[in-house]
């Protein structure tokens, strides 16, 4: 087993011609309109607050009690759990947390007054909130917790609007067989009310992240409306 190379597929940034950039190995990756995050051991963006036994538990399960993963590495989880004895999962979990990352600070949570956060914490009471929690929290080992999730937190905002946008699903696992559903909300919301609730999410309960734009989310909103055969080479 070739253990975290395989990982590196998703995981690891991709310079102008496509190959790994080594020196950020596992620092975070594109995988369509999904973003892989980092997996080293970096405190704010990566694995660093989460046990061995943890990161064991979101590969074997798909959960860790906090995330729950959904798009390819759902796939990936659903496609290889079975081949991978615990000694080998622990093996993975022991080498992504002594990978030290890029040890950059979080930057500072925007303060829960600002106009945006206050529009985003009111949509995602309306919107979000029965599913994902009132208190970030989310349904364990069913939808993701937003608190003290990292995917929630990266640079790369893809995965957030595009989620938001176009729905997903949960992985489903012989320990967790039903995956649960998140709805599209592309008909119901407009890019800036998105943006605000995902401004308000990257920054409430603990998080701390830069603001999503409107721009950002209107750039997703027209990815999606293209064919499938076409998006590839929007990027
Ligand atoms: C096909 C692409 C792909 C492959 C292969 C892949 N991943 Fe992922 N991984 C992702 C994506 C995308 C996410 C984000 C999932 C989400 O947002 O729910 C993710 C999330 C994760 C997370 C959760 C990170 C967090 O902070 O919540 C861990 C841990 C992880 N992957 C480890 C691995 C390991 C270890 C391997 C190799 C054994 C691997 N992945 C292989 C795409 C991939
Ligand atoms: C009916 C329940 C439900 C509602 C309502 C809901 N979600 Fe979700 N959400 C889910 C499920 C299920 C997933 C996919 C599995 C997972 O990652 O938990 C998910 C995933 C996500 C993800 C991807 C997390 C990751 O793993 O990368 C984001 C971001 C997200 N939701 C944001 C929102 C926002 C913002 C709203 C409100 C506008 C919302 N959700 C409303 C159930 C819901």
């Amino acid at each position: 087993m070739d253990g975290a190379g395989h990982c590196a597929a998703c995981h690891s940034p991709r310079n102008g011609l496509g190959g790994a950039v080594v020196s950020e190995a596992l620092y975070g990756g594109l995988v369509g309109t999904w973003f892989a995050p980092n997996i080293t051991n970096d405190r704010h963006l990566g694995l660093g607050d989460s046990s061995v036994e943890q990161i064991v538990d979101y590969l074997k399960t798909g959960s860790d009690g906090v995330a729950v993963a959904s798009g390819p590495m759902a796939e990936a989880i659903e496609n290889s759990t079975p081949h991978l004895t615990a000694a080998d999962l622990r093996a993975i979990a022991v080498y992504l947390k002594s990978l030290p990352g890029s040890g950059l600070p979080a930057p500072e949570a925007l303060a829960a007054s600002e106009p945006r956060m206050q529009r985003g914490g009111q949509g995602y009471e309306v919107h979000c909130s029965a599913c994902h929690g009132t208190a970030g929290e989310g349904v364990s080992h069913m939808i993701t917790g937003i608190a003290g999730n990292k995917a929630i937190l990266a640079g790369n905002t893809d995965t957030l609007t595009s989620v938001v946008l176009g729905g997903a699903r949960a992985v489903h696992t012989h320990t967790y067989v039903t995956g649960a559903g998140m709805p599209a909300f592309d008909w119901k919301l407009s890019d800036a009310e998105i943006a605000d609730i995902l401004t308000f999410m990257r920054n409430s309960w603990g998080n701390s992240a830069t603001a999503v734009t409107p721009d950002e989310v209107a750039k997703m909103r027209k990815q999606l409306e293209l064919p499938e055969q076409m998006r590839a080479s929007v990027r």
